[in-house]
């Protein structure tokens, strides 16, 4: 959506509140031990309590309220009373909600206690190119020069990108136009970012894999080469400077 009036941005700074303070919560809560089902109805509480509801199930009929996904697994991980948390886990938490009409989206992935599987490197690199390619956006810069400067990021720390999960426009539902904001230079995307336009960025930072396969479950997503991958996701409003980062409160970027 593009941000027409006072009473938009307010109501896109309510959603993002929820959708953010929830990450926020989320990650501090998740502790070795506890199920991923237990950690999405922690989320779901706090959604709830903002009168939120789920992106994913109202888009798309997802069986959870929040995307869990664990170690091999990229994203749209399914909540699990079999999926159990381990210490040194490499998880990724995507909160996306509605709130009054206004759709939000924020994500991140953290090691849960002691890194002992080394995987921190890995999260550091996604949030750092999130930081840079967020703040090198403003009205008029090409949406593929912000995909080729993620990839670039991404190779100099000795990573790579997936091809086929992008950013996306967003506000009035989940998924708007721009609809492909992509971590490499898609040279076919002419698209330019636009003033007072609602974006969500995200990373999509890999060991070893190039693209994403869903498993048989239809939901769940891992490389096709398997290894790792760390994605840290922010809505922002695009401006003529600094862009206006909605999510912020997720702590992301501190954490
Ligand atoms: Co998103
Ligand atoms: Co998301």
């Amino acid at each position: 959506m593009s941000i027409t009036k006072e009473a938009e941005l307010t109501g896109m700074k309510k959603a993002s509140e929820a959708v953010a303070y929830t990450l926020k919560k989320m990650r501090d809560y998740a502790r070795p031990g506890m199920t991923t089902k237990q950690l999405d109805d922690y989320g779901a509480k706090i959604l709830s309590g903002y009168g939120a509801r789920s992106a994913p199930y109202l888009t798309y009929g997802f069986p959870g309220w929040t995307c869990i996904s664990v170690n091999h697994e990229f994203c749209h991980g399914i909540p699990s009373d079999a999926r159990i948390l381990k210490e040194g886990d490499l998880v990724n938490i995507d909160v996306s909600a509605e709130l009054d009409g206004f759709w939000s989206d924020n994500g991140s992935s953290f090691v849960l206690g002691k890194d002992i599987n080394q995987y921190q490197q890995l999260v550091d690199a996604s949030k750092q190119i999130l930081h840079k390619a967020i703040y090198s956006i403003k009205g008029g810069v090409r949406i593929a020069d912000i995909g080729f400067l993620m990839e670039t990021e991404a190779k100099k720390r000795g990573y790579r990108v997936i091809k086929n999960l992008t950013g996306h426009g967003i506000g009035r539902s989940l998924h708007e136009e721009p609809s492909e904001i992509a971590n490499y230079k898609d040279r076919f995307n002419l698209k330019r970012f636009k003033k007072n336009a609602v974006v969500a960025i995200e990373t999509f930072i890999s060991t070893d894999s190039t693209y994403a396969e869903t498993l048989n479950d239809g939901w769940t997503m891992v490389g096709n080469k398997g290894g790792f991958m760390a994605q840290h996701e922010h809505t922002i409003v695009v401006t003529d400077g600094p862009p206006l980062v909605l999510t912020e409160m997720n702590g992301v970027w501190a954490a």
